[in-house]
């Protein structure tokens, strides 16, 4: 089964749910409009991690976000993974899940990197089989993020952006647009991140990710340890001029700050948006 669905909810504005805002989030019950959990966290019989996740369900909607299906990867897929990673998300309903277009080892091994992939049409049938599988065994739809790369390959022969896209259109599947990432890798490869968008198929992207980096000066670090910077808020106020109102969430996975910084951010994000679409109404008038 490939996803016949042209298009999912958009689901307004999101932070990563991370486990030291449980008690705020339950005593505050701030304005989310979703969270994201990290898959991976809850992959357990149960323990504080799930009680937590249980009681911010009954309030919010849910996506999951995984970082282990090595999609890219030339192992088989990990079955016993992707069925603990089914049970979840049947007892949790989560809107969507996704993960990255990337391999993370070979053999059994798990190096916990996001290892880009050669852009060629050989893995592109390699994927697309693999995110047709995975969509089939889910019954879910899947989005895939485009990851930051540090390495080319000279195996590749098409941008990241045409490979990205053509997996999306094969396998039926949406795409998860890390608007940093896309940053960090044109900053890396010195491509014009505007081409990355514009080559995109719009009806295929379906959630944002907004982040923090390291610049070391003449590469970038993709370290989700620091806030959003102003030439990411441009582009990403590039993207929802290109595409129009996207699911989109703030993605902070170290140096965590109090709640109410993420939800500054968030609404950044909210009013970016809003003043994009809403000049975009009144020059369409
Ligand atoms: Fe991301």
């Amino acid at each position: 089964m490939t996803s016949k669905k042209k298009s999912l909810p958009f689901l307004g504005y999101g932070l990563g749910l991370r486990s030291d805002h449980y008690e705020t989030i339950l005593d505050q019950r701030p304005t989310v409009d979703w969270f994201e959990i990290l898959t991976e966290n809850y992959l357990v019989p149960g323990g504080k991690a799930l009680y937590y996740l249980n009681r911010i369900r009954e309030n919010y909607l849910v996506v999951m976000h995984g970082v282990s299906l090595s999609i890219g990867s030339s192992d088989p897929l990990n079955m016993s993974y992707l069925t603990e990673v089914k049970a979840l998300a049947d007892r949790i309903e989560p809107k969507w899940m996704s993960d990255h277009l990337c391999w993370t080892g070979v053999n059994g091994l798990n190096m916990h990197d996001l290892l880009p992939l050669p852009y060629t049409e050989e893995t592109i049938n390699h994927v697309v089989s693999r995110v047709q599988q995975v969509q089939e065994f889910l019954g879910r739809p899947l989005l895939i993020e485009n990851v930051s790369s540090y390495l080319t390959y000279v195996q590749s022969d098409i941008t990241e952006w045409e490979f990205l896209s053509e997996i999306a259109k094969r396998a039926g599947c949406f795409i998860l647009l890390d608007v940093n990432n896309v940053y960090v890798s044109a900053f890396n490869h010195d491509f014009n991140p505007l081409d990355y968008l514009h080559g995109l198929p719009k009806e295929r992207v379906a959630q944002i990710h907004l982040a923090g980096h390291s610049n070391h000066g003449d590469y970038i670090i993709d370290t989700h340890d620091a806030p959003v910077i102003q030439p990411v808020w441009d582009l990403y106020a590039e993207t929802i001029k290109h595409f129009g109102a996207i699911s989109t969430m703030i993605e902070r996975d170290d140096n965590i700050p109090p709640l109410e910084e993420l939800l500054a951010e968030m609404n950044q994000a909210r009013r970016i948006a809003n003043t994009v679409l809403q000049q975009e109404v009144t020059w369409g008038t």
